[in-house]
């Protein structure tokens, strides 16, 4: 599978096989997250792999907390996308995956939100190549992961990634994708066209 082709078919994955993993492999997705390019090559990520079972119910526990709060008071168009999707406050998949890996950024160099960003990018399209599920899950509080996991204060947990074989299948049609045309611009905004973009590359 090409690149572009693992990145059309991956999708987020909410429910885990309970089947597990060697070290080894989770570490080659690790791997993967740490090769990412990142502002003034700071590399500003660090990764806490999680497969204590005790560990995921607490964190469960608090991000459910964080979750009841930031859903009741979510605005409605949100509030109607998490119905849709089937998004609650309950987050089996913190439970349900056999690993998680919680993703924080030291926040005291440049870019270091981006550079992490981008290292999550990274872990996400490794996992999939190993044929992982992953989701991207960020609570809107974090830092009950700091006391939890005993993050030092200057670095900022910004995601859980629950890691496992996928015990569902979501269709690339599934959250699909706008048409390339919606997000490219030729030399001023507005100005490709639709026909352009219609093929797999595009012309110089
Ligand atoms: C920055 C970011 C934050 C996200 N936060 C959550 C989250 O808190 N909970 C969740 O269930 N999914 C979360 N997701 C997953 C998105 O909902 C999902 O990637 C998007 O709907 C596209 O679906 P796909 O990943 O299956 O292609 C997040 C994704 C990103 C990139």
């Amino acid at each position: 599978m090409t690149l572009l082709d693992l990145m059309r078919n991956r999708r987020s994955i909410r429910k885990y096989k309970k089947q597990t993993f060697s070290t080894k492999e989770i570490l080659q997705v690790l791997e993967a997250g740490k090769l990412a390019p990142s502002g003034a090559n700071q590399q500003p990520w660090t990764y806490i792999l999680v497969t204590d079972k005790r560990l995921k119910q607490k964190i469960r526990k608090e991000a459910e907390t964080v979750e009841e709060s930031f859903h009741r008071e979510a605005p409605k168009p949100l509030k109607n996308w998490f119905k849709e999707q089937g998004i609650t406050p309950q987050k089996n998949f913190l439970t349900e995956a056999p690993a998680l890996i919680v993703v924080a950024g030291y926040t005291k160099v440049p870019y270091w939100l981006e550079s992490t960003w981008i290292s999550i990018a990274y872990i996400l399209l490794q996992a999939a190549s190993q044929g992982f599920g992953t989701l991207t899950y960020t609570p809107s509080d974090t830092s009950f992961l700091n006391q939890l996991l005993k993050i030092p204060k200057d670095y900022q947990p910004v995601a859980i990634i629950p890691i496992g074989y996928p015990a569902e299948k979501p269709s690339p049609e599934t959250r699909p994708r706008k048409p390339l045309e919606t997000f490219v611009h030729r030399d001023k905004y507005g100005s490709m066209h639709v026909s352009e973009t219609t093929g797999t590359t595009l012309t110089a």
